[in-house]
C-alpha cells in the first residue's frame, strides 16, 4: 500500500492529492493513508500536508523507486523486468541464480551490495544509496568468443549516459573502466555461462560511484564520483534509464548487423588510452607500450618498448 501511495504522489509530483481521493482510490481509510504518509516521511520523503488540500510530494528521497524508474524508461527489452533490493550480496551473484529462468534484459539493482565483486577477484565497495550497482542479464545468440563485446557496449553506454544525464566528461579506459580526471568512476564486470559454442546467458555488472562524497584513504587517489566531479547530486533513476536506453540501442545495432561500429565510434572518441603510453598487466606479465589503435573487433593494438606490436583481447591497463 505504501508503495502504491508513493507511486501516486510521485506521478503527480508537486500537485496536492486529498486524503479522501487516496482513500477512495486505494479502498483504505483516511487514517491508514495518514499512517502511510508518516512512514514515508520517516523514510526521507518530503511530503507537505495541509488540512484543506491534502498531501503533496515536494522532493523524493534519493531511493531508487521502481515505478518512478519505469516512468523514465524508454526501452523495449532491457529493463522490462527490474528487480530492486535494499541490500544484496552482489547483483551479479543474484543474477546468476535467476538467470536460467529470467527473461532477456532483466535488470537487477541493489541499493547496497554487501559482497560486491570487481575484476581479478577484487572487492567492489558498494555503499548504500550512493551508487548504481546493477546487472543486466542477456541471452544473445552469439558465439561465446563475442561475449566480451558486451563489456564494450556497456562501457560506451555508461560513458555516453554520464555525459548526457550527469554532464560529467568521462573517458573510457579500455576495456571496462570509465575515468574522470584519471580517477575511476565506473567499473564493469561481465560474466558468462554456456558451452563451447553457445552462450546460455551473460551478466553485465555495472558499478558507478554516483553520489559518494568521499572515499576511504586507500582509494582517494584512484577513485571519484559523479557528485564530486559535478559538484551536485545526480539523480540515479534518470541515469539508470539513460544507461539502459543507450545500452539497448548499441546492443541491438550489434545484434542486427553484427558490427561494433557504433560502439567503437564512442569508445575511440572518448578513449582515455589512444595514443598514450600505458602499462598493461596481461596474466603474469607486465608490459609497457604505446596504444596505436582500437581495431574493428575492439582489440587494443599496442607497440611495445622493443618495437613489436601486440593485439590485446583483455588486460588491466594503467595510464
Ligand atoms: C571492476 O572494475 O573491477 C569491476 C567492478 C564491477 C562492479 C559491479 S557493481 C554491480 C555488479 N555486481 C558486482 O558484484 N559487481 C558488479
Amino acid at each position: 500500500m505504501k508503495e502504491k501511495i508513493l507511486k501516486e504522489l510521485y506521478v503527480r509530483q508537486g500537485e496536492y492529492i486529498s486524503g479522501e481521493e487516496l482513500s477512495e482510490k486505494f479502498q483504505v481509510s483516511r487514517t491508514a493513508i495518514w499512517k502511510h504518509m508518516n512512514k514515508l516521511k520517516k523514510e526521507g520523503y518530503t511530503i507537505e500536508t495541509t488540512h484543506k488540500k491534502g498531501y503533496r510530494l515536494i522532493e523524493t528521497s534519493d531511493k531508487i523507486i521502481i515505478d518512478a524508474l519505469k516512468l523514465q524508461l524508454r526501452t523495449k527489452e532491457i529493463g522490462q523486468e527490474i528487480l530492486l533490493f535494499d541490500s544484496v550480496d552482489s547483483t551479479n551473484n543474484y543474477s546468476k541464480k535467476i538467470a536460467k529462468d529470467a527473461i532477456h534484459g532483466t535488470v537487477v539493482i541493489g541499493e547496497e551490495q554487501t559482497g560486491g565483486r570487481g575484476r581479478l577477484g577484487r572487492n567492489w565497495s558498494s555503499p548504500k544509496g550512493e551508487g548504481i550497482w546493477m546487472s543486466i542479464i542477456l541471452k544473445p545468440s552469439i558465439p561465446p568468443t563475442e561475449g566480451m563485446k558486451m563489456t564494450q557496449i556497456a562501457a560506451a553506454s555508461v560513458c555516453k549516459a554520464i555525459r548526457e544525464a550527469a554532464g560529467v566528461e568521462g573517458y573510457i579506459k579500455w576495456p571496462n573502466d570509465i575515468v574522470v580526471g584519471g580517477k575511476k568512476v565506473c567499473g564493469i564486470l561481465t560474466e558468462m555461462a554456456g558451452e563451447l559454442n553457445k552462450i546460455d546467458y551473460l551478466i553485465v555488472g555495472i558499478g558507478i560511484n554516483v553520489n559518494n562524497q568521499s572515499f576511504p584513504e586507500e582509494f582517494k587517489d584512484i577513485a571519484t564520483s559523479l557528485t564530486i566531479e559535478k559538484g551536485k547530486k545526480i539523480d540515479r533513476k534518470t541515469l539508470i534509464a539513460c544507461i539502459l536506453k543507450e545500452f539497448e540501442t548499441l546492443y541491438q545495432h550489434y545484434i542486427d548487423r553484427r558490427t561494433l561500429d557504433e560502439t567503437l565510434e564512442i569508445i575511440r572518441l572518448y578513449s582515455a588510452v589512444l595514443g598514450k603510453t600505458v602499462r598493461i598487466i596481461k596474466g603474469e606479465q607486465e608490459l609497457k607500450g604505446r596504444v596505436l589503435e582500437i581495431n574493428d573487433e575492439g582489440l587494443l593494438k599496442v607497440q611495445l618498448e622493443d618495437g613489436k606490436e601486440e593485439l590485446l583481447v583483455s588486460g588491466e591497463v594503467s595510464i
